[in-house]
């Protein structure tokens, strides 16, 4: 049984906009008047939109009805969406595009498996739209990561089963739902934030093509047992 596809989280992973969404939610708890840490921020990373607000709202202690909330979320993504008209393809994490056209070599189908509903686009704006044979994002997928739902479409989406996929993730609640989905999750960052993840590495720069053989061949044998 080998590995056939990866499975690629956006926002952190192929492109530098994590820090977007976290200047984003931050400006909007300043505006209401408290702020929260980047360790904080770790919480709201792979969650929707507005899973991330009530987590914000918590942290403030506050507690606001649907309609407000519904206006907030739409003032962080107003907020949001002024970074990413400025992104341009330089905001493509280092070594992402000789990652994927590694992966290509090897015969690997590509997809895309984010939470965020401005995943179309983002990937336009940083023209990688077409990198991805399937893309499930946040405007497809009912329940947020760590449910493994948005993995498991994009599976599907591919006709590949679960256990030849390889998810890479950034956020905690991304390798949980990788594992739901009884993939092999590979975690891009931190090893401590990221320690359920079946291997964690710094970022895809200086990964060649015998270390995606290697990665490879890990993957299948641990999803074989
Ligand atoms: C995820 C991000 O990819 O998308 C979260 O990690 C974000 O931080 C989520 O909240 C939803 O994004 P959007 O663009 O639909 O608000
Ligand atoms: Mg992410």
């Amino acid at each position: 049984m080998n590995i056939h596809a990866c499975i690629f989280d956006l926002d952190g992973v192929i492109v530098d906009t994590a820090k977007y969404h976290y200047r984003s939610w931050r400006k909007l708890a300043n505006s209401l008047g408290f702020d929260f840490s980047e360790a904080d921020n770790e919480q709201l990373k792979g969650v929707s939109r507005m899973q991330s607000l009530e987590i914000i709202l918590g942290i403030g202690n506050k507690t606001l009805d649907e309609a407000e909330k519904q206006a907030l979320a739409a003032q962080k993504n107003d907020w949001f969406l002024e970074y990413i008209h400025t992104m341009t393809p330089d905001e493509i994490l280092p070594g992402v595009i000789p990652f994927l056209e590694n992966l290509k070599t090897q015969n690997i189908r590509i997809a895309l498996g984010s939470a965020s509903k401005n995943a179309v686009p983002t990937l336009k704006k940083v023209k990688l739209l077409d990198a991805f044979e399937v893309i499930i994002d946040g405007t497809k997928t009912t329940r947020s990561k760590p449910d493994p739902q948005v993995f498991l479409l994009a599976a599907k989406g591919l006709g590949i089963a679960p256990q030849h996929c390889i998810v890479f993730e950034d956020a905690a609640k991304g390798i949980e739902a990788a594992l739901s989905a009884n993939m092999y999750a590979v975690g891009l960052g931190n090893a401590d934030e990221l320690a359920q993840a079946h291997t964690v590495i710094p970022s895809f720069e200086h990964i060649n093509l015998e270390t995606v053989k290697r990665l490879l061949s890990s993957a299948t044998k641990i999803l074989n047992h």
